[in-house]
């Protein structure tokens, strides 16, 4: 898989299909992953499609088809996570009960003026199922109602490993939920990578940015219930009923 962390500008020579002039211990299958790179790079540049002969075919990404293109060997598609299921007509009130209880909580200690303003609407909640390969990129939560409101994630089901690390191994990335906050002061933290075990449960405002990097090894599932709950102006919520 091509990693660009400890030599810059690798990709290049992937692209050109020059491995071996210069840099790491090439191997075989270095040569034959520049090739089919090159290949794609240069039939897109001359149709628009990079596909063609002897490659693996590339799917196009649109919003219903999220497969994504693996650069590694061997040359792999993978999905985008697909497997969300709403679950709001299946949970019992008491469970329902339950989430707006951490939700309110979350706004109490919060220690916002909203909490005066406005008030909490449960929202969607959804089961995700993820399988070694899929990934859920980079994201942040809304409802049709309202951008304001707070989201939570409970871990149901996770593989009992994710697999080898990949990238770096003295931070391990498979499997891993990351929130990605916009400060990258020496003195702030702009990310936090966790591992969760089943039964951890996190409470974040929908516009906190968040994905799920892929693992590998396992045909186990990793499962985990996401509930969405809008915060909504008291005053619309009065002129709605
Ligand atoms: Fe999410």
């Amino acid at each position: 898989m091509i990693v660009c962390c400890f030599y810059y500008c690798i990709v290049v020579k992937f692209v050109f299909n020059n491995v071996g002039n210069f840099g790491p211990d090439w191997e075989p299958k270095d040569y034959e992953l520049a090739k089919s790179i090159s290949k794609y790079w240069t039939n897109f540049a001359k149709s628009g499609d990079p596909n063609g002969i002897d490659i693996v075919n590339w799917p196009r990404f649109t919003n219903g088809n999220k497969e994504t293109q693996i650069f590694d060997s061997p040359i792999k598609t993978v999905n985008g996570i697909k497997k969300e299921k709403l679950v709001n007509h299946l949970l019992r009130d008491e469970i329902k009960g339950t989430f707006m209880m951490c939700f309110q909580e979350y706004m109490n200690r919060s220690g916002s003026v909203l909490v005066k303003t406005h008030q909490l609407s449960l929202d969607n909640a959804w089961i995700n199922d993820m399988y070694a390969t899929e990934y859920n990129p980079a994201h942040f939560h809304a409802s049709k109602n309202s951008l304001v409101g707070l989201s939570s994630v409970l871990f149901m089901k996770t593989p009992d490993s994710y697999g080898e690390e990949i990238t770096n191994h003295h931070e391990p990335a498979n499997g891993h939920l990351e929130f990605i906050g916009g400060a990258q002061h020496s003195l702030s933290m702009s990310q936090i990578r966790l591992s969760p075990k089943v039964g951890d449960f996190f409470v974040f405002p929908y516009t906190l940015v968040h994905g799920v990097y892929p693992f590998y090894g396992t045909d186990q599932v990793r499962r985990t219930l996401s509930y969405n709950c809008d915060i909504l102006p008291k005053v619309l919520v009065k002129e709605a009923k």
